[in-house]
């Protein structure tokens, strides 16, 4: 085995430049070509980066200096592109969501494991330092027994996001589009502390409940969502995001998620860990709220591409697991599911029916 990891991209959009950027501080990861449907972002992207440009994804797919494929497209064209990688008997390195619904991933899943090559989803979550330390202090019983779970997202997106992301590189309207996109602020943003917590906690969900509605922005997809989860166990979670509320965030501190166990709390507060503690640890004395050290030292992508290369190169398995992009989307499409039934869904009957029937708006 070569002692780099070796990247070809299907798409040189906005994240994949961020993505080339990790590989280029990761060790021992090395991206070699790119492919975009622009040629030019193809090209930009190459030449930043010593890369070569290609013209189509089965030359990319067809390279023998490639091992793994990256593949950052918009969301209806994941399925695709990772089973051509996969089909060529190349790694696969699927950017979230795997799907624009869990059904939808979980066919990639399959016929990508049938290929005999790996698949992950690069949830960069798992790569940041608060992360990290909640999952240390949950599995060292520092909260007791989870009881609730509280993710707030609370965005502002540009008018200018939906036609080209927070940079304007690529230009398309696809994140406005549902059956493009797959849904709004739940399933592009949310998906990822969906896996944090369930990475973190260890906790499966088991039954989902939301409403949603589009309020702000001239889209087909949900740019308000509220869930209501109850996972096994019998702990409650609740998520709470919005892609467009004037103000965004605003300056109120510790609206970040929030941990709640029978002996303390978390709440990941942007880079700060914050913990009340019954019974007192990690420094912080009984009964108090205290901050626990978390910092980051490294970029969490790079840390990311530098695991999963790391990972590959010693012929193991991806450090995130290929079912872990659809376990996340499972609770996305459990909680649109929902609302389209008015009742809560159990994960369970998610693929005893379709869950993405065609729709053209939500709300
Ligand atoms: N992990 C993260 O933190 C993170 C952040 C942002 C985006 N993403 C995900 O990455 C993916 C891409 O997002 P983005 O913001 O870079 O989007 P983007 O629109 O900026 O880039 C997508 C690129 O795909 C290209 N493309 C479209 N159709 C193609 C085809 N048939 N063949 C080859 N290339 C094609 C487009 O030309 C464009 O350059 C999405 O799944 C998004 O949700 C992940």
């Amino acid at each position: 085995m070569v002692d780099e990891l070796r990247f070809g991209f299907i798409g040189a959009g906005e994240i994949a430049l961020q993505t080339a950027r990790a590989l280029a501080d990761a060790d021992r990861a090395r991206l070699v070509a790119v492919t975009d449907a622009d040629p030019d972002l193809a090209r930009d992207l190459a030449g930043r980066h010593g890369a070569e440009a290609v013209d189509s994804t089965d030359e990319l797919v067809a390279r023998d200096d490639v091992d793994a494929i990256y593949v950052a497209v918009p969301h209806f064209l994941h399925g695709v592109m990772a089973l051509t990688a996969a089909r060529a008997g190349k790694h696969v390195l699927l950017e979230k969501p795997t799907g624009t619904s869990a059904e939808d991933a979980e066919r990639t899943l399959r016929a990508v494991r049938e290929c005999g090559v790996t698949l992950s989803v690069p949830f960069v979550l798992r790569y940041s330092a608060v992360w990290r330390k909640t999952r240390e202090i949950v599995a060292d019983g520092h909260l007791g027994e989870l009881q609730g779970i509280r993710v707030v997202y609370t965005g502002q997106k540009p008018e200018s996001y939906w036609q080209g992301g927070y940079s304007g590189r690529s230009k398309s309207d696809w994140r406005t589009r549902l059956l493009q996109a797959g849904g709004g602020v739940l399933i592009m943003n949310v998906v990822h502390d969906i896996d944090a917590v369930r990475w973190a906690t260890g906790m499966e969900a088991e039954r989902v409940f939301a409403e949603y509605g589009t309020f702000n922005t001239a889209v087909e997809v949900e740019d308000y969502v509220g869930v209501v989860i109850r996972y096994r166990g019998g702990a409650v979670g609740v998520i709470d995001a919005a892609s467009n509320v004037p103000g965004g965030t605003g300056p109120a501190g510790g609206s970040g998620p929030r941990i709640v166990g029978t002996e303390g709390q978390l709440v990941l507060d942007g880079g700060r860990l914050l913990f009340y503690t019954a019974r007192g640890a990690l420094g912080v004395a009984a009964g108090r709220w205290g901050e626990v050290a978390a910092p980051q030292d490294r970029n969490a992508r790079t840390l990311l591409v530098e695991d999963y290369a790391r990972a590959l190169l010693a012929g193991q398995e991806p450090p995130i697991p290929d079912d872990a992009g659809l376990e996340a989307l499972k609770v996305v499409s459990a909680a649109y599911q929902s609302r389209r039934v008015g009742r809560p869904v159990r994960i369970e009957e998610l693929f005893q029916k379709p869950v993405m029937a065609p729709r053209k708006t939500v709300g």
